[in-house]
């Protein structure tokens, strides 16, 4: 895999597809943005356009970046179109295997036979959506987290015919865009974060269930304990802070028989309670009514206020 990446499509034009058209855009690279209605196409358009404004609002793109970027992105609701000539395709469509069997068979019509092609599924396997596929070698799995253009992590992840070459080269383009990607040694659904963070969660969900907490609490104690922490370092190196002298290894080993302990009486279904979703919502709904109105009340001013927060801790981790 030699060809140098000049031009990208992005295929889906929702909360992930605006998101990755931003980043490759914000990066200077051309890019091709498909869906499937021409209603959408103004919509996506919208969206990049106000994702590329808060950049230039908060100080982080210059004005005349953003207006090169405008510059250099097509829209189209013609696959043929979007997927000719270009080298990389980052496949953002609806998480559904006939669906996305489809349009990989449509894609391979038109695509070089040399370009890779991105899935960011979240959960479907890789190798389960390359079954049809032609050239099944330059399937990978390219998984962000939203906002994908203000997060670094994407996992990359190998189904059984992808090729080494495909996955270093999307390795080094991921770099390249300033991501931070991981590379998985197995196919696994979920992948590593959501797997980390249902195991959150799960237990996030059987204590309110309990009664131990309120879901209000959870969020609480997530964003101004461990959250925090977390924003600066994972589990492992946070652990081996914690352990003084002698290190994760220490703690480890001091706090075992506890751990363990906690380990017996934590959740460990596999079936989600009953009515969760009403409470969950019951719940965000009156964390909300308690939220200082500074830190944002409706949806857009939450997520405007996530945005900025995450814009300063890459700041911090020279991210952006
Ligand atoms: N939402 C997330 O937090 C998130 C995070 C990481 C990865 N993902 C993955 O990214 C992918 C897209 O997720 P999303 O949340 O952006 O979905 P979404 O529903 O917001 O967007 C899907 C887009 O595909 C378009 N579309 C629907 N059917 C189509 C078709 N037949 N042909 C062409 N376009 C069609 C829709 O108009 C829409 O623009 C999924 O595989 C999902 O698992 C989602």
């Amino acid at each position: 895999m030699t060809n140098e990446i000049k031009k990208i499509a992005c295929l889906g034009a929702g909360v992930i597809g605006s998101g990755w058209a931003t980043n490759f855009l914000m990066k200077g690279i051309p890019t091709k943005v498909y869906t499937r209605r021409q209603e959408s196409l103004q919509r996506v358009k919208n969206a990049v356009e106000k994702n590329l404004d808060f950049l230039v609002k908060k100080g982080f793109l210059h004005e005349e970046v953003k207006n090169r970027a405008l510059e250099m992105v097509e829209y189209t609701t013609d696959l043929k179109t979007a997927v000719t000539g270009v080298q990389f395709i980052q496949e953002s469509l609806p998480e559904e295997y006939d669906l996305k069997h489809a349009v990989m068979a449509e894609v391979e019509k038109y695509a070089e036979p040399d370009a890779i092609i991105a899935t960011s599924t979240s959960g479907l396997l890789i190798t389960e959506i390359a079954k049809p596929m032609r050239y099944p070698e330059r399937l990978v799995g390219g998984h962000p987290y939203n906002p994908p253009h203000l997060i670094p992590l994407v996992e990359i992840v190998k189904g059984e015919k992808t090729s080494d070459a495909v996955v270093q080269a999307a390795y080094e383009f991921y770099v390249r865009i300033g991501k931070e990607p991981v590379v998985l040694n197995k196919e696994v659904s979920g992948f590593i974060a959501n797997r980390l963070q249902l195991a959150l969660y799960r237990e996030a969900v059987d204590l309110v269930t309990k009664g131990v907490c309120s879901v209000e609490d959870i969020d609480k104690a997530v964003v101004y304990g461990p959250g925090l922490r977390y924003a600066a370092l994972g589990p492992n190196l946070a652990f081996h802070l914690g352990g003084g002298e002698k290190g994760i290894k220490g703690l480890m080993s001091a706090l075992k028989e506890s751990t363990e302990m906690r380990l017996r009486d934590m959740a460990t279904w596999s079936k989600e309670p009953e009515g969760w979703p009403d409470v969950a919502y019951e719940g965000v709904l009156r964390e909300i009514e308690n939220r200082p109105p500074e830190l944002g009340k409706t949806v857009g001013e939450i997520a405007e206020f996530r945005d900025t927060v995450l814009l300063e801790l890459l700041k911090l981790h020279r991210k952006i």
